[in-house]
């Protein structure tokens, strides 16, 4: 065999060989071996140039173009096979790392309106169909509104119905009630008729239960005008009753005593849930009562500035979170303060 006949079956070999290792590689540090083992400068290529000088003069230009092929067809395999790994690390990369846009978004839990606050849309709608208009008076008041001027004298037994807040200033306090907006809107408005609704919150110096909050919402209703008669009130509250309750209901009124109506009334319902027969709504009476009531007491409507030989008006008052214990038979008054979402989220 003559040495080109040598140089080429090793070309072969190196060749076949060479491209059975790139086959194999599993990533670029392989490949830069590969390229070290055959295109380094100790590398097998190199040993291939170092046969050169046992050819002839005839042969070696023919074999230097054959060992420069061979190095050419390994690098260009070499580069190919680089850019394959290359895009495939990628494209691993891009998998591992994969989002799936289409799958749905978490949606964003929006919130609502407390119940409290829906509760007391529903009521301005009832009143606000039968000509009531909402006035909003503060929380803070005096004691000369929220007793004195209401008929309640100090020291009198009557105020043991409110246990108070008292501040530091002399005379002034947290309202017990939202009755002291009536005498806000009577000294505004006298002597022009009133027909009113006084949502707000109320505070009471109370031992907290199930049943007692030391701050609630009040509804309060004030109508004063020339010709207003108890026919007035009981009308206006059996429509709002009937309209919160029910239609079916039985309305109910029972005599009562405020200081500051006379007379005075409790007005309620037959039971909704039992319908009159008794149960644990109803405390097994048949009956529920959340109303107070009554024509406006004479010594209030001189204190409003309205002539009371002349004028009269009826008043009514209902603590707002009752009848939402009413209507969704909650069991505790605690509930709408404590900012449970388990319980908020269920209106
Ligand atoms: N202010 C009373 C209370 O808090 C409720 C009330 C009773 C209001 C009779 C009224 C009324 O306007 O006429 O217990």
């Amino acid at each position: 065999m003559s040495q080109l006949d040598e140089l080429n079956r090793q070309i072969a070999f190196l060749a076949s060989e060479g491209n059975t290792a790139l086959a194999a590689a599993q990533n670029v540090q392989n490949c830069e071996g590969i390229r070290v083992a055959y295109l380094g400068r100790n590398g097998k290529l190199a040993g291939l140039f170092r046969l050169m000088p046992t050819l002839t003069d005839a042969e070696r230009p023919a074999a230097g173009k054959l060992i420069n092929d061979l190095k050419m067809s390994i690098e260009s395999s070499l580069e190919a096979k680089m850019a394959q790994l290359a895009f495939s690390e990628i494209e691993s990369k891009l998998k591992a790392d994969a989002v799936d846009v289409t799958l749905p978004g978490r949606p964003l839990s929006k919130g609502h309106l407390h119940i409290t606050t829906k509760t007391l849309r529903e009521l301005y709608a009832i009143f606000g169909q039968m000509g009531f208009q909402v006035v909003e008076t503060p929380e803070i008041e005096t004691d000369e509104n929220n007793f004195l001027a209401l008929n309640i004298p100090e020291d009198h037994p009557s105020r043991d119905m409110w246990s108070t807040f008292y501040t530091t200033q002399p005379g002034v306090l947290l309202r017990t009630h939202t009755s002291p907006g009536q005498l806000r809107v009577m000294r505004e408005f006298a002597p022009q008729p009133i027909r009113v609704i006084l949502p707000g919150k109320c505070y009471r110096y109370e031992q907290v239960d199930a049943t007692h909050e030391w701050s609630f919402y009040q509804l309060e209703g004030l109508a004063v005008g020339q010709h207003i008669t108890m026919a007035d009130l009981k009308g206006v509250l059996t429509e709002f009753i009937k309209q919160l309750f029910g239609r079916e209901r039985k309305v109910v009124f029972r005599c009562s005593y405020f200081p500051f109506t006379e007379p005075s009334m409790e007005a309620g319902m037959d039971c909704f849930s039992c319908g009159g027969a008794g149960c644990s709504v109803c405390k097994g009476s048949g009956w529920i009562e959340f109303l107070g009531s009554g024509m406006v007491h004479p010594t209030v409507l001189k204190n409003g500035g309205y002539d009371p030989k002349k004028y009269s008006g009826f008043a009514f008052g209902m603590g707002v979170e009752r009848i939402m214990i009413l209507r969704h038979r909650i069991d505790d008054v605690r509930h709408f303060y404590s900012n449970d979402l388990r319980f908020l989220s269920q209106f």
